[in-house]
């Protein structure tokens, strides 16, 4: 299931479009959706999961846990069931676990592995065989975990775990949320405590989800600010009927789309207004954007509202480094908004961008370039000169390099171009996001 660089590029021309309208969903959340599955894999009994996403990544995750024991099946209802092994149960896998495109899969599942007596390889594609493993292998090394990796601490990987693995005291070095919660699924099977020490504030969803399982985790906020995050192990997880929300990092493209293409009116349902996720939101607003917070409620736990978003004329702004682990994966689609705005857009401590399924700086700059925008690419953000609201001159072709979110930042991009924008490949936005090109069509009404 998972994409690979073999498959063939899907290039797509993205024309010029009138209003986006009406009132739209957006898929489950990808982050949400992968521990949705580990979870529930992880208790004894049947857990039940609506609303999940069924992109290659989280299917990925699914189609390792069942190599692991799991049984995972979706129901005619789209209602997903999950008979897990029970914490300290997962079997050693038959063949190597295919990744694919997907950094969460891997990295969660690392932290899984590492404390069971279990040795997995993992293999994914060209994109996800470049980034790197050691910002996980390092503290789960310090658990007793072996690791045997290509040179350059990349994949394919091999993953020697141990039980019983040992507790660790780590300070995060980077902010991530993969990396904390590697580090706290690991916990689940290990006895005594382990703490993850957390500067920076990144989304919450382990810790809450691991909460809702019947985990044994508490976090405690130090004078600083600095959230101390405690699992003590060996924990037993209970089944859960889970719904999960939609997608804010998807329902990013339609707001920023919505707010630069003139004429716009567009409601976009059931999106996760999760504080650690909605950066986006407050920056665009910030801009001048239009976006308004409908039906405010709670949906599996996290806080959801219905957005409805107006065309909106927006100012560049400069945008506060302490803002970027809440909107982390939204910057492609940003910088857009960015080209749109007048004046300048400047933006720093983007350095973990470099790091995601392409260089996002880079691929983002010359994208840009290629469609005739004013961008300056830094060694930690990119500072952009936008149209003013006059249309892009469009014309370049983007490559995307297997990156789901660069593709479709330049779907976005040729809805306000003159001469439209042709992306080199589509077919990584089944990664997280498989019914994107529908929903662009239908509520520009070009489908
Ligand atoms: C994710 C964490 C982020 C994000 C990724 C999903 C998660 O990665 O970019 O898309 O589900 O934990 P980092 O932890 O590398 O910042």
């Amino acid at each position: 299931m998972a994409h690979s660089a073999d498959q063939a590029p899907v290039p797509r021309h993205f024309a010029r479009s009138g209003p986006l309208t009406g009132t739209i969903r957006v898929p489950g959340d990808k982050s949400i959706s992968h521990r949705a599955l580990m979870l529930s894999a992880l208790c004894v009994g049947q857990s039940r999961i609506s609303g999940l996403l069924e992109g290659e990544d989280v299917l990925a995750t699914a189609a390792a846990m069942c190599a692991m024991g799991a049984q995972i099946e979706r129901g005619a209802d789209d209602i997903w069931t999950v008979h897990g092994v029970g914490v300290g149960g997962l079997m050693q896998p038959a063949q190597a676990l295919d990744m694919g495109n997907s950094g969460t899969s891997t990295r969660l599942l690392m932290g899984l592995v590492a404390s069971h007596p279990i040795t997995a390889m993992f293999t994914g594609d060209a994109s996800l065989s470049r980034r790197p493993m050691a910002r996980v292998t390092d503290p789960l090394g310090e658990m007793g975990a072996e690791f045997n990796a290509s040179p350059g601490g990349t994949l394919p990987l091999m993953v020697r775990g141990i039980s019983p693995a040992v507790p660790i005291s780590y300070r995060l070095p980077v902010a991530s949320a993969q990396v904390k919660s590697a580090i706290l699924l690991a916990a689940l099977n290990t006895p005594g405590t382990t703490t993850v020490i957390e500067p920076v504030a990144t989304r919450d969803h382990s810790e809450k989800m691991l909460k809702g399982f019947g985990a044994d985790l508490m976090v405690e906020t130090d004078a600083d600010g600095v959230r101390h995050i405690h699992v003590t192990g060996p924990c037993d997880l209970t089944a859960q009927d889970i719904e999960v929300p939609g997608d804010p990092s998807s329902a990013a493209f339609f707001i920023v789309a919505a707010l630069i293409v003139p004429g716009s009116d567009l409601t976009i349902e059931n999106v996760g207004m999760n504080i650690t996720r909605t950066g986006i939101i407050t920056v665009l607003e910030q801009m001048g954007g239009q976006i308004e917070r409908l039906n405010e409620r709670t949906v599996g736990g996290e806080p959801v509202a219905d957005l409805r978003v107006r065309a909106s004329d927006l100012t560049g702004i400069t945008v506060d480094p302490t803002i970027v682990p809440s909107m982390v994966d939204e910057f492609p689609v940003f910088f857009i908004a960015a080209a749109m705005a007048s004046g300048t857009t400047v933006t720093s401590g983007l350095d973990e961008l470099r790091v995601k399924e392409s260089d996002r700086l880079a691929t983002m700059a010359r994208g840009l370039e290629a469609i005739g925008v004013d961008v300056e690419e830094r060694e930690d953000g990119l500072v952009i000169t936008g149209s003013s609201a006059a249309p892009l001159r469009g014309g370049g072709l983007v490559a995307t390099l297997l990156d789901h979110r660069i593709a479709m930042s330049f779907a976005v991009a040729g809805l306000v171009s003159e001469q439209g924008v042709d992306v080199d490949d589509t077919a990584p936005i089944a990664t997280s996001f498989p019914d994107f090109l529908n929903l662009l069509g239908r509520s520009t009404g070009a489908a």
